[in-house]
């Protein structure tokens, strides 16, 4: 399927069967989203994948009671980091070396850079653009469940603050900013077959030309 007809394919599931998904449709799922652009690169955030029964139960009653919770096959939950300090961006640079091969001196003027972007941020707007990172990942996230022909539910409609306790995010420098549940529609969800309803092009779009 073109990445189009998949989008067109993909809704938002409001029921889900609590049917798996496969091994391989995960993991290309994940990997697409830890290939998604961020600002720098820092990809500032975690995403725990929770698929324990009874932390999905607890998750559920955390999310205003949506079945998609408890019924995923796997629930993420995008975090990001409560503050962005200088050891994550030293440890960044040390991947950067790594990676390609070069002296981690050449990476001096970059580290600045995003060292002093970072510090210009108080820790809400740090949290702020942390998220929009996230949610890029998000987005990528999605497109690839519809490639894969996965069902993909972007949830906002959480209480972070339960989440965070559930999850223990706390204790782990995190805190919850989106949920994303995958797995497969129920039979009887009967947005499935509900037309979709997007601004027009001429709406959405201004071309300067
Ligand atoms: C950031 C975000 C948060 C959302 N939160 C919820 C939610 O809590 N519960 C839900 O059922 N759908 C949620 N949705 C799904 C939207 O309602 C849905 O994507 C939108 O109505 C467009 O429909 P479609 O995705 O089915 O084409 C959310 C979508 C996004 C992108």
């Amino acid at each position: 399927m073109s990445l189009v007809n998949s989008l067109k394919w993909r809704y938002a599931a409001k029921r889900m069967s609590g049917e798996k998904i496969s091994d391989e449709q995960l993991s290309t799922i994940l990997e697409a989203t830890r290939l998604s652009a961020s600002s720098f690169g820092l990809q500032p955030y975690t995403i725990i994948v929770v698929t324990n029964p009874e932390i999905k139960k607890q998750l559920r009653s955390a999310a205003y009671d949506q079945s998609q919770v408890e019924d995923s096959s796997h629930l993420l939950v995008f975090t990001i980091w409560n503050s962005i300090n200088e050891s994550h961006i030293d440890e960044y640079m040390m991947d950067i070396a790594k990676g390609r091969g070069t002296d981690i001196s050449t990476l001096d003027g970059f580290k600045q850079t995003l060292l002093g972007t970072v510090n210009r941020l108080d820790e809400s707007q740090q949290q702020a653009w942390a998220s929009r990172q996230a949610y890029i990942a998000l987005g990528t996230a999605l497109a690839a469940a519809a490639e894969q022909g996965v069902d993909a539910t972007p949830m906002e409609g959480f209480d972070p603050k339960k989440f965070d306790e559930i999850l223990n995010l706390n204790e782990k420098g995190l805190r919850s900013v989106v949920i994303l549940a995958l797995g497969k529609r129920a039979e009887d969800d009967s947005f499935a077959e509900a037309p979709k309803i997007r601004r027009s092009v001429n709406e959405l779009y201004k071309f300067v030309a």
